[in-house]
């Protein structure tokens, strides 16, 4: 089975765009893969959070992927911050990363220009991230097109110290996930996103689905009116979480007139409910028995480690820091 790596940032309020742009896509390859996903804990110190909102972070994440479906029998799911050869592999890389690398960064440029809080750790992000990834010697790295830049970072990284030591690291590729048809919208229209304030949680309970969906924007059609489902904020939504037959029966109200908004908002609840409800009973289980949650990611963080050990003692063998 082919190996893949990927990390994800530990965020709260965890959104069904993540849902359909990150997380089932990667429940989607644990059959298929041998996958190393990681919790990346370590970057996630770089936005500043309070710790205790940070700590629930950490776990909320590692809840959402347990209770979409990831089986950490098949999966190491573990933490960066557990696997102490991110850090050590990071530093042991930084010689091999020039200072224009990192200064052509997107996240740190939009920094800049948005005269924003630059601190090292922001600027260091692309070489612990071609730690995270080199560790593990995968092909492939599934993510969403705009890490495309941290991959081509983290090739020149690796091809800069195999030039120098000799062959050792795997030069990586992203492996594109989502895709731009698969962004979702959200409540207002724009791409769902947490700072926009516009998405619907994958924990959220029944009522506060009915009370963000009413939110939806719509323009001001008529029910007799024809309206296009392609245009649509709430077809948009509705497509990827009810049932292929209910898509197409209501792409054909839609272009026939004869439904309104607020049936149409009504019909997109229900199936949002009906479609998360598996989510939130396993997501409740998950907060009753947070050990179980905890013993995972360490049995995970020691499975990590069998790998990334031997990858950092034959990068110390080659730079010379062991004989
Ligand atoms: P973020 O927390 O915004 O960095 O998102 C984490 C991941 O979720 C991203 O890499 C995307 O792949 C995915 N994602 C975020 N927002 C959306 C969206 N509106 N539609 C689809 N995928 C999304
Ligand atoms: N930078 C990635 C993001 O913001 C998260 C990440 C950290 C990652 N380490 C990684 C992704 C290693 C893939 C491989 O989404």
């Amino acid at each position: 089975m082919a190996r893949v790596v990927t990390g994800i940032q530990p965020t709260g309020n965890i959104h069904i765009g993540n849902y359909i742009g990150a997380i089932r896509p990667a429940v989607n390859l644990q059959d298929s893969h041998e996958c190393f996903l990681m919790i990346a804990d370590l970057h996630g110190l770089n936005g500043g959070l309070e710790p205790e909102v940070l700590h629930q972070n950490i776990l909320d994440i590692a809840k959402a992927y347990l209770a979409c479906g990831l089986d950490p029998e098949n999966v190491t799911l573990f933490r960066q911050s557990e696997v102490v050869e991110h850090a050590e592999l990071s530093v042991m890389l930084a010689p091999s990363t020039s200072h224009g690398l990192l200064e052509r960064a997107h996240a740190y440029k939009d920094a800049m220009a948005k005269g924003k809080p630059v601190n090292a750790g922001l600027f260091y992000y692309p070489v612990l991230m071609a730690a995270d990834i080199l560790l593990y010697k995968a092909e492939s790295v599934p993510v969403g097109s705009d890490q495309q830049q941290h991959l081509e970072m983290t090739r020149e990284i690796a091809e800069r110290f195999n030039h120098t030591y000799g062959e050792t690291f795997v030069l990586p590729q992203a492996l594109l996930m989502g895709g731009d048809e698969h962004l979702l919208k959200g409540l207002d229209g724009r791409k769902m996103s947490k700072s926009y304030d516009n998405v619907i949680g994958i924990f959220d309970s029944p009522d506060e689905i009915r009370k963000q969906v009413a939110k939806i924007v719509t323009d001001s059609k008529l029910p007799e009116e024809p309206k296009d489902p392609d245009t649509d904020t709430i077809f948009s939504i509705y497509r990827h979480v009810a049932l292929p037959a209910e898509v197409e029966d209501l792409a054909i109200r839609y272009r026939g007139g004869g439904i309104g908004y607020k049936e149409a908002k009504d019909l997109l609840a229900e199936a949002l409910i009906t479609f998360l409800v598996p989510i939130r009973e396993k997501k409740q289980e998950l907060d009753a028995n947070e050990d179980a949650i905890h013993s995972i990611l360490t049995r995970g963080a020691e499975k990590a480690r069998v790998v990334a050990s031997q990858t950092v003692k034959e990068v110390k063998q080659k730079t010379g820091l062991l004989p």
